[in-house]
């Protein structure tokens, strides 16, 4: 499973990609605002970092102005994949801009329909949002299953983004599940080292060697 990164943190961004671990970046308009940066220079600046898909967000509703929104933010980089809302006008968009050879990374998807809708218009990612729909009591890791499933039936390229993801059994069950890639904040991606038997045998480990009186350098 791939990891992208969900932040606009360029420092963030920066320190897991020097490890590997990340394969692409995910930003929409709350990320932006929270980086408290203009959107094409952060956007650039990410582009610069990490070789992989950055996804920049349009912001209109309509599909004519959504296009040329995604086509600027397009021009900011060759791997920018333009993320588009899953509506009607931006499955529009979808398909347009993906006819033109860009990657598109449809969002803000809820249902097992969207995604298929999704894939037909030539979506290059679907973003289903697994903490949101958590958060109203619905199960989203059922919908990264129902989904995986359609696209498995039918030979789909769309690459299943789990988005929205809060937790490292999130990401652990994503993975088990078979989501192509899973974008998450940088908290949960390093959380992913963390075990309590890893902390107390390292305690013991520490706590022996130190009785040895011996040094490696
Ligand atoms: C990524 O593409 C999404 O915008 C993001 O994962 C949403 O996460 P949130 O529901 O925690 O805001």
């Amino acid at each position: 499973m791939k990891f992208f990164v969900d932040t606009a943190d360029v420092a963030a961004i920066s320190e897991l990609n020097d490890l590997g671990m990340v394969d692409g970046v995910t930003t929409n308009p709350s990320i932006i605002l929270k980086s408290g940066r203009d959107i094409l220079e952060v956007t650039k600046e990410i582009c610069s970092i990490v070789s992989g898909p950055v996804s920049a967000e349009v912001v209109a509703m309509k599909s004519d102005e959504m296009i040329a929104e995604g086509r600027k933010l397009a021009a900011i980089a060759p791997n920018i994949a333009v993320k588009v809302p899953l509506t009607w006008d931006g499955l529009k968009t979808c398909k347009v801009l993906s006819s033109e050879g860009f990657m598109v990374n449809v969002t803000l998807c809820f249902s097992v329909n969207q995604a298929l809708l999704a894939a037909k218009a030539g979506a290059t990612f679907i973003s289903p949002f697994i903490g949101r729909l958590d958060d109203i009591n619905l199960d989203g890791l059922d919908l990264i299953a129902d989904i995986r499933t359609l696209y498995d039936n039918y030979d789909f390229n769309t690459q299943i983004l789990a988005a929205s993801v809060r937790t490292v059994n999130h990401a652990k069950d994503c993975a088990l599940i078979g989501a192509d890639v899973m974008t998450a904040p940088p908290g949960v991606i390093k959380q992913m080292a963390n075990h309590i038997l890893t902390d107390k045998g390292l305690e013991q480990f520490m706590a022996d060697w130190a009785k040895t009186g011996q040094k490696i350098l």
